[in-house]
């Protein structure tokens, strides 16, 4: 068909951009110290909040899902679909510290993992949470889940293993559009834009749950196991004083053989994790061509970024640094050097992908608009995915002068073009906060409202609409200014960030460019789906 490409493909032209200049610098020493003692700490946390996660729901829950109920854990299932463990995990420290209670990974595991060589997103209950149930932040994470399978066209598998809505929470989680009811229209829409989807039936499918494996293209149950009701066992009871069991109600044989709900009987766990494996080698994908092109490392060390990472606007050092950190060779393609020099944009390669950086460096002002709003046109003309490097400043612009008022509504009006330049462009984006994710800036550097394909954060990053310290003037008591303050300061780090789900997860600075690979080859993937050119009328809708 027309949308066949060749088999080989043919290699991009040979680049020699030039080399950033990143060597620190004696007078840089003091910030970087400071920054690198900062990374330190918040590493720690992050190790914190990772073993908080990998516990899931604890000890007694974890015996007696394995024991008593004789299922896999969660991450053994993911062992046995995917091809390794070098997968992309989504969100893990979603659900911690919450105000109704900290859920470790939301309840639900979710990522991009590798299965027969092809990309596909996962979504995968841990039932040793509250037996897998749904609470409003397992919901979000399901939805972005999906959100991150549609942008970037991946199949998606679910493993599902939920004992459906955590009641006492319901009305967080009904009714509205983004609630439990959005996982199924978005399966529909999915469907209707190609995008295969295969569900495993490893554990309870109760109530709204049912409908995941039941709209999903093809399904499997495992025998013992899996089993999918509307109303379990003690619902019937109360309706009709019927003793059932789950297995006669609806267990692998009743959906195998009587109701054609499931596509695929699995006489144990692992086979049907084989069979997931092997529906996914039946979609119309060709893989990429191994790429052996020698890569070269960047010019000085990835755990610099540690020192580089700052931890304070005040600690900003030239963005530059970061960058040749990040890039083959530390090479860089300025573009407009000279030019609006809070805002550096630019071209480079991360493990053989060429991209474009656009990386603050101070303020966003009228000029780093323009040149912003410029760079960005271009990659998008030339279909070259997009690196924002979010460092933003911690203060609303003040007016004080009429002078000053005419400059700030130039430059309201060059970063409202950018900023529709950011939300207009068709190509990839992928969002890094290295720093501050402050005010309006942060929407023209694509901030999560604009709909980066993904978004992370260094441990060291702040989120709110002004810093901590700088709303004092909008506040006139003393003591609302203290406490503000303290409430500014638990609500603008990472963590608390990523336990909501306003990004895609932490990420250690000196992990980025391994991130940043493996998003780009799931961001391309999508060139090679051979089954798609039946797009239909449903994406208009999104
Ligand atoms: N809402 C709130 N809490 C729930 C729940 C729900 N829908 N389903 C289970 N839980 C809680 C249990 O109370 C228990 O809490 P605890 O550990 O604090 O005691 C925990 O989740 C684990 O449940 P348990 O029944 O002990 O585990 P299990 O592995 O034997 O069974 C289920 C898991 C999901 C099969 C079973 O709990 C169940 O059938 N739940 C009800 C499902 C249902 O009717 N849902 C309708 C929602 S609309």
């Amino acid at each position: 068909t027309s949308t066949l490409r060749p088999a080989v493909r043919q290699r991009r032209p040979p680049s020699a951009f030039p080399v950033v200049d990143g060597a620190l610098q004696p007078a840089h020493l003091h910030v970087y110290q400071a920054n690198l003692h900062n990374s330190g700490v918040c590493q720690q946390r992050y190790l914190k909040y990772q073993e908080q996660a990998m516990m899931g729901g604890g000890e007694n829950a974890t015996t007696r899902h394995t024991q008593r109920n004789k299922k896999l854990l969660v991450r053994d299932r993911l062992r046995m679909l995917l091809d390794d463990e070098d997968y992309l995990e989504l969100s893990p420290f979603a659900g911690l510290d919450l105000d109704y209670g900290s859920i470790p990974s939301a309840g639900c595991l979710t990522g991009i993992g590798k299965i027969n060589g092809l990309w596909c997103v996962f979504i995968a209950n841990n039932a040793t949470v509250k037996g897998g149930t749904a609470y409003p932040i397992t919901v979000k994470k399901q939805l972005r889940a999906q959100d991150v399978a549609m942008q970037n066209r991946l199949p998606c598998v679910y493993l599902v293993d939920s004992g459906g809505a955590f009641l006492p929470l319901q009305s967080e989680i009904f009714p509205d559009k983004n609630h439990g009811g959005r996982t199924f229209y978005n399966e529909a829409i999915m469907s209707a834009m190609k995008i295969p989807q295969v569900a495993v039936v490893c554990g309870s499918c109760t109530a709204g749950g049912a409908y995941v494996p039941t709209m999903a293209e093809e399904a499997v149950i495992v025998h013992k196991i899996g089993t999918i009701f509307l109303g379990g066992p003690p619902l019937v009871k109360a309706a009709t004083g019927e003793e059932v069991s789950p297995e006669d109600l609806g267990g692998a044989r009743v959906h195998a053989e009587v109701s054609g709900c499931v596509d695929h009987f699995a006489p144990l766990e692992r086979d049907a994790y084989e069979h997931a494996r092997n529906i996914i080698s039946t979609l119309n994908f060709e893989l990429p061509a191994d790429e052996n092109e020698a890569v070269e490392e960047p010019l000085h060390s990835v755990e610099d970024l540690k020192g580089l990472a700052p931890r304070s606007y005040n600690h900003s050092l030239d963005v530059r640094m970061i960058v040749s950190r990040l890039t083959d060779g530390s090479r860089f393609q300025e573009f407009k050097a000279r030019y609006g020099t809070t805002l550096v944009t630019g071209f480079g390669k991360i493990e053989g992908h060429l991209v474009g950086i656009v990386a603050s460096n101070g303020e966003l002002t009228y000029e780093a608009s323009l040149k912003g709003s410029h760079f960005v046109q271009l990659c998008d003309q030339r279909d070259v995915p997009i690196i924002f490097l979010q460092n933003t400043a911690p203060k609303p612009a003040m007016t004080p002068s009429q002078h000053k008022a005419e400059a700030h509504s130039n430059r309201l009006k060059a970063q409202s073009s950018m900023m529709a330049a950011v939300a207009c462009a068709s190509t990839p984006r992928i969002t890094v906060v290295i720093g501050g994710c402050h005010g309006a800036d942060s929407y023209a550097m694509c901030g999560r409202s604009f709909d980066p394909n993904f978004l992370f954060l260094w441990p060291n990053a702040r989120v709110s609409l002004v810093a901590p310290g700088c709303s004092d003037a909008l506040v006139e008591e003393e003591h609302d200014v203290t406490h503000l303050k303290k409430k500014l300061e638990e609500e603008s780090s990472a963590f608390f960030s990523s336990a909501r789900l306003w990004d895609d997860g932490v990420i250690l600075p000196q992990d980025t460019r391994k991130v940043l690979n493996k998003c780009l080859k799931i961001i391309k993937q999508q060139e090679y789906q051979l089954s798609k050119e039946r797009l239909r009328a449903p994406l208009l809708r999104m």
